[in-house]
């Protein structure tokens, strides 16, 4: 009798342990999954610590973007680390003389033009008139952004200050200074560093989801 107990025990609890890895399955998708927390936690982060991020860390991230899916894996990407406070001034100043009224010094935790970002990664890609490239340079983007929330850092993904700055003549020199190839063209920024704020999310519309039977 007293080794049948065990079986019985085991037998009794197996509907139970099937209704639980069924709910387990479905709140995985949702909670319990660290790829998918990130996900779901990211926001765009516009106020930072003074915490630099270390080297080590921006370059891991960059490299998370390189391994972005991209088409017939070309890679047709350039990447630029910038943690150089002197460069983010530059670009703020320059933004400033050429756009007056585009730079608010006042706003609370101003730091420079990039969201106050201390960090940033610079990507530019070819024109290609399949537009390829630019979703290249997007899953690249979003690859960061989640890698850096896994680490516990903030990201932005901005295209406001490139089309800025591509349009001053002041800050020719400072996107020259990226040394980016001929024929590519800088796109976007990610702006990094440690969170200064916990944006909420976000609404988002599930109604533009749907199944087609
Ligand atoms: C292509 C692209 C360009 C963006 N440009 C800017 C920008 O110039 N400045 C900015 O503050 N945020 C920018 N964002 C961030 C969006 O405003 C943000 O992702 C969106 O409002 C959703 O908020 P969430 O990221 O917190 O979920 C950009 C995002 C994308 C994908």
């Amino acid at each position: 009798m007293k080794k049948i107990i065990p079986f019985i025990v085991f037998a009794v609890s197996l509907p139970a342990f099937f209704a639980c890895c069924g709910k387990h399955d479905k709140q995985a998708s949702q909670m319990s999954n660290p790829v998918i927390e990130s996900i779901y936690a990211r926001r765009s982060v516009r106020q930072y610590t003074d915490q630099k991020v270390p080297r080590e860390i921006l370059q891991t991230l960059a490299e998370c973007g390189v391994n972005a899916p991209n088409a017939m894996n070309k890679q047709q990407w350039e990447v630029r680390i910038i943690d150089n406070e002197d460069y983010f001034n530059a670009l703020t100043d320059a933004m400033e003389q050429g756009m007056p009224g585009s730079v608010n010094r006042s706003e609370p935790g101003f730091r420079n033009v990039l969201r106050n970002a201390t960090a940033a990664i610079a990507i530019a890609c070819p024109d290609d008139e399949s537009g390829m490239s630019l979703i290249n340079v997007g899953l690249f983007c979003e690859n960061v952004c989640l890698a850096a929330q896994s680490l516990g850092l903030g990201s932005v993904v901005m295209a406001g200050p490139v089309w800025r700055l591509h349009s001053i003549p002041e800050a020719k020199t400072l996107i020259d200074r990226l040394g980016f190839s001929e024929g590519y063209k800088l796109r976007i920024f990610v702006g990094l560093g440690y969170p200064a704020e916990a944006p909420e999310a976000k609404p988002r519309d599930l109604d533009k989801i749907r199944f087609i039977d």
